[in-house]
């Protein structure tokens, strides 16, 4: 949130030249790939002729199945336990029983439970109030946390993976944690793609994991709207989120990315090959996905290949949840169209019919660009024809004083559900975060609760309808105007 400035003023006019060079890079390791595809073949069929008899056709016998089944599915019987978590900005009041965990409550959880390593990926840090100088009461969740942190950091390996800081010598929160024994690396991702380190999760004791929208942000616990799983008790998955962590942590010190990346940071699990896991003794196909690509070692699926394909799967409904939501590259230099995501949503409602719903937040720092591309959306509505994209802006009302808390009261979420998957991210919805910005995702598949409880996907959809239809949430008509929803002063129409 902060960074809107920051990131400005990172991604430079090295755009181009940064551009072409990636371009011949891409193109040189493609003809390499094709070369090593076709001296592969070669070999094999140099091979095959070898080792197939010649004379009388040979009996057919059982060819010895563990080394020629591809590895299908890999499967976990850790007692995994998935939950959704969310931060409710201060006074908003919904009337849906949908309620979850707070962010804050999971993080001091996880805190409780860590006994040997916490890993961290950040974006930035502001716990403390200190960063605006400001005595504001709602800042105590972001305190209490660093304190407990701090605390931690002198007991057990506490490493911290954030983006290069605008200073050269760490201050405040990342000072603090570091005197008190903590681990950080810095990831100079300006340098590295022209991005940020943008991602936000946690992997506690290898064996625990929290991914979302939340900043390591005292506003991101009491005045901004968050959303984000804990999943306790999966060291499968967890081992793979820290692959994640590790490529961070590598690049923090290498300041180079490798190509092709080593083998350790490899996975099996993707969208074609998930893993197999019981979450909440559900049977569940889960994976994790990461951006931008040049960060994905060989089996991962990128960020942009996991929403285009859960969109893809979607048979009656796609509900998406994001701040932004921008068909360009929009810290490019020269402007950039990049519809890829724009394209697949028309598409579902066109080939498939599948009804597409987006929430988006509107706040005083909206970019009023958005709103004509939400509009050429929010057209493709047309009952005859069985079209039915609809755009909603999300408002979280102020009252006077919240009003002057900067970067805070704004809908952060970043997340997807469809009739089938949830898809829990840490990116906004534009072309640079999946091509330049560090961003992972959560894409948790599953089939009908066997439990109890609710699935994940079905928890995820009454979230979604709970914003989508309460009275924060305004239909986006042809001619909704930015100043006057996203920009007045709110607290007059809302009695909060
Ligand atoms: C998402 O986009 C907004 C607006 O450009 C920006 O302020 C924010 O930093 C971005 N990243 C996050 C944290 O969502
Ligand atoms: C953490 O503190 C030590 C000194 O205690 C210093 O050498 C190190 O550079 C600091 N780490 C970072 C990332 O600044
Ligand atoms: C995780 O497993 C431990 C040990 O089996 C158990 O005590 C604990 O309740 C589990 N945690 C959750 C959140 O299920
Ligand atoms: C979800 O799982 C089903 C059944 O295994 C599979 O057919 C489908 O492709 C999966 N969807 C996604 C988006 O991975
Ligand atoms: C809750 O319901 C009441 C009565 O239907 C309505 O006036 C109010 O706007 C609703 N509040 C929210 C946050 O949706």
């Amino acid at each position: 949130m902060k960074t809107d400035i920051t990131y400005d003023q990172l991604v430079d006019m090295e755009w181009q030249r940064q551009e072409s060079t990636r371009k011949a890079r891409l193109y040189s390791r493609c003809a390499m790939a094709l070369l090593t595809l076709a001296a592969s073949l070669l070999f094999v069929t140099a091979l095959f002729n070898l080792l197939t008899p010649r004379g009388p056709a040979p009996r057919p016998h059982p060819a010895p199945s563990s080394s020629l089944r591809l590895p299908q599915f890999e499967s976990c019987s850790d007692p995994c336990k998935i939950v959704l978590v969310e931060s409710i900005p201060e006074g908003l009041e919904f009337n849906s029983s949908s309620t979850h965990l707070s962010i804050f409550q999971a993080w001091m959880t996880l805190m409780g439970e860590a006994r040997s390593s916490l890993d961290i990926a950040s974006f930035y840090w502001t716990l403390t109030n200190k960063d605006t100088g400001t005595q504001e009461p709602s800042a105590n969740q972001g305190e209490t946390i660093l304190k407990t942190l701090s605390e931690l950091s002198g007991k057990l390996s506490v490493r911290i993976a954030v983006n290069t800081p605008q200073e050269t010598q760490l201050k405040g929160d990342l000072r603090w944690l570091n005197e008190s024994g903590a681990d950080i690396r810095t990831v100079n991702m300006r340098e590295l793609t022209s991005g940020v380190l943008h991602t936000k999760f946690w992997v506690v004791d290898k064996k625990h994991i929290y991914i979302g929208s939340a900043n390591m942000d005292w506003r991101s616990l009491t005045q901004v709207k968050e959303l984000g799983a804990v999943v306790y008790n999966c060291s499968c998955l967890a081992s793979d989120l820290g692959k994640i962590f590790e490529a961070y942590w590598f690049l923090g010190e290498s300041q180079s990315i490798p190509a092709p990346w080593p083998a350790s940071f490899s996975t099996a699990y993707n969208k074609d090959t998930p893993l197999q896991l019981p979450l909440n003794d559900t049977p569940s196909s889960v994976y994790l996905s990461s951006s931008p690509p040049s960060f994905c070692a060989s089996g991962r699926t990128t960020d942009l290949q996991s929403i285009l394909s859960v969109m893809d799967d979607a048979q009656s409904f796609i509900y998406i949840a994001v701040m932004n939501y921008l068909p360009t590259m929009e810290f490019s230099h020269p402007k950039r169209y990049w519809a890829d995501i724009d394209t697949q949503l028309r598409r579902a409602a066109y080939e498939r019919r599948v009804k597409v719903r987006l929430l988006i937040s509107c706040w005083p720092s909206t970019q009023p660009v958005m709103i004509p591309f939400l509009k050429s959306l929010a057209s493709v509505q047309d009952a005859k024809s069985k079209l039915d994209i609809q755009v909603r802006l999300f408002v979280v009302p102020s009252t006077p004083s919240q009003e002057k808390i900067p970067y805070a009261r704004v809908n952060h979420n970043k997340y997807m559900v469809t009739d089938k998957v949830a898809y829990i991210g840490t990116s906004n919805w534009s072309g640079d975060y999946f091509v330049s910005t560090a961003g992972s995702a959560l894409v948790v598949n599953q089939t009908v609760s066997q439990s109890a409880e609710p699935t994940v996907q079905s928890q995820l959809q009454a979230v979604f309808e709970r914003d989508w239809s309460s009275a924060y949430s305004t239909p986006l008509t042809q001619d909704f105007q930015v100043k006057e929803i996203c920009k007045m002063h709110r607290s007059s129409t809302f009695s909060v």
